[in-house]
């Protein structure tokens, strides 16, 4: 670890924390990562132990110090959204466990409070559909089923926090409750047009407003990290310190991956290829409301003027690889997947369509299924594992196709990020069905990169967004990167595309009811 000038970059993930150290030239230069365990205590339950989850994030930034330390000029967080925490302002103990954003306990809960017709008002001012997902129905629930918890709330004794709120709250020692713009925007509780929470909102989901933390930009001071001592000495045997560190930039993770991608301007969109794809695009000041169920959302924002996005998910895509090795076993590892698919030149008329929890925009179908469709006596293993790379791809395709019907924005390039990015084949087939270049970065932590970004503008160490462009641009050139940053161009033409398209329509719509 070179003694010199970086960020330090916090991201807490779903299922552990990375930290990272990102030097003054925008490169990643050292990662920790710690996993933490998942609850389930009741079936479509999730929780975390927020002691838990911070460990975990001490760990792994302990986990980035060598023999020397460097001299880390300010901290970014990024996180997992919608995840509840609530905590005693006084003992600073949790009362709950963190509920999780894919935990289902309150889908009762949202189903009654469509009945009251109002989930267009809802939309208008969050962005959001009203869902179990996110945060305002879990913060009730917390309050509703722990003794007592409700009139604590009530007397201002307890506070409300997604986990950037959490971990702010521990890395400042109880001294600073706020949030960001973000982050706020993934509660229901926050008017998107206006900046603030909501009273109607509150009401509706009956949560009291002396729980909430205050918001600010995600590029803002957000507080100092405060530690005794001897702190790190005595818990990892260390002489380091992070103490008076300012924390100056936050923001929830697929923000900070559209952000770490550099998609500032409107009309710039990312991929994050993971379990599932979350996609996200740049409309800048234009709030846009969409017709096929896309969420409008709150961007990270430089100052005070909001930047909107619209997002985009696809439940299931590097799950379906998963299942190839895990379920039905006819893959080692998802690394072969690339060779083999590539092996043969089409998939033979085989699709794969991965609806193993329903389908997620543009189709919205609750109840649909997978399913392996065209295959005849011929049909071969390497197609079935092709097909299912594809699907991603044409997954990922419809909800890109969706947002540009939706903004009449035209699009010239994809960002992506994310562990499947590494598959060559894949990024190319992405490139062919969407007829539009796929750029990926040499660096695809986007996630980590965007909390430091956010963190190294505040705190001055780079002066804006074109310092950090020229960065990436000077890393994709680099010989050091040249099997990672590559941008995909389309190889096939307008008449394949339209017709292979119109194929995985026809079977994603055999799927649906
Ligand atoms: O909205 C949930 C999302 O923020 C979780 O992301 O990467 O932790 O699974 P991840």
């Amino acid at each position: 670890m070179p003694n010199t000038a970086c960020i330090l970059a916090i991201d807490q993930g779903t299922t552990g924390t990375t930290a990272l150290f990102v030097d003054t030239q925008g490169s990643i230069v050292a990662r920790g990562y710690q996993e933490f365990t998942q609850y389930y205590p009741h079936p479509g339950w999730v929780e975390h132990d927020p002691e838990e989850i911070w460990n975990a994030t001490l760990q792994a930034i302990d986990a980035l110090f060598g023999e020397t330390a460097p001299n880390i000029i300010a901290l970014g967080i990024t996180n997992q959204r919608e995840t509840t925490l609530i905590w005693d302002r006084q003992t600073g103990k949790p009362i709950y466990p963190a509920i999780v954003w894919q935990c289902r306990r309150t889908a009762d809960r949202c189903t009654s409070l469509e009945k009251q017709g109002i989930a267009g008002e809802i939309k208008t001012k969050t962005g959001l559909v009203l869902d179990a997902y996110f945060s305002a129905t879990k913060i009730a629930w917390i309050l509703d089923n722990v003794n007592g918890a409700r009139e604590q709330a009530e007397r201002g004794e307890l506070a409300f926090g997604t986990v950037d709120t959490w971990l702010l709250w521990k890395l400042t020692d109880g001294a600073v409750h706020k949030t960001d713009y973000t982050n706020a925007s993934r509660t229901l509780l926050f008017n998107i047009n206006n900046l603030s929470w909501d009273d109607t909102l509150l009401e509706i989901f009956n949560v009291p407003k002396a729980i909430l933390p205050e918001v600010y930009p995600s590029a803002s001071n957000f507080g100092t990290a405060s530690f005794y001592r001897n702190f790190w000495l005595e818990t990892f045997g260390k002489n380091i310190c992070l103490d008076g560190i300012p924390i100056t930039g936050i923001a929830g993770d697929q923000q900070a991956a559209l952000f770490g991608q550099l998609c500032t301007q409107p009309g710039m969109v990312k991929n994050t290829y993971g379990t599932g794809c979350f996609l996200m695009l740049n409309t800048g000041a234009e709030k846009i409301e969409t017709e096929t169920g896309l969420l409008t959302t709150l961007a990270c924002s430089l100052d005070e003027n909001p930047v909107y996005a619209l997002e985009g998910s696809v439940f299931v895509a590097g799950a379906a690889i998963q299942w190839l090795r895990d379920g039905i076993q006819i893959i080692e590892n998802a690394v072969e997947t690339e060779e083999i698919a590539s092996s043969i030149p089409d998939s033979g008329g085989v699709f794969v369509v991965p609806a193993f929890t329903g389908l997620g925009a543009p189709y919205w179908d609750a109840e649909a299924r997978g399913a392996i469709l065209g295959l005849t006596r011929g049909s071969t293993r390497a197609q079935i594992i092709r097909a299912t790379l594809e699907s991603i791809a044409y997954q990922s395709a419809d909800v890109v196709t969706a947002m540009l019907t939706d903004t009449k924005m035209a699009v010239d390039r994809l960002r992506v990020d994310g562990g499947a990015t590494a598959n060559d084949f894949l990024m190319q087939f992405q490139a062919d069905i969407l007829g539009i270049d796929i750029e990926r970065p040499a660096q695809i932590e986007s996630t980590g990169l965007g909390a430091a970004y956010l963190a190294g503008i505040t705190s001055g160490m780079w002066n804006d967004i074109d310092q950090l462009e020229a960065y990436r641009s000077e890393q994709a050139t680099s010989d050091d990167n040249v099997s990672t940053a590559r941008v995909f161009s389309p190889q096939i033409d307008t008449n394949e595309r339209n017709q292979k398209l119109a194929q995985w329509k026809k079977a994603v719509e055999r799927v649906m009811d």
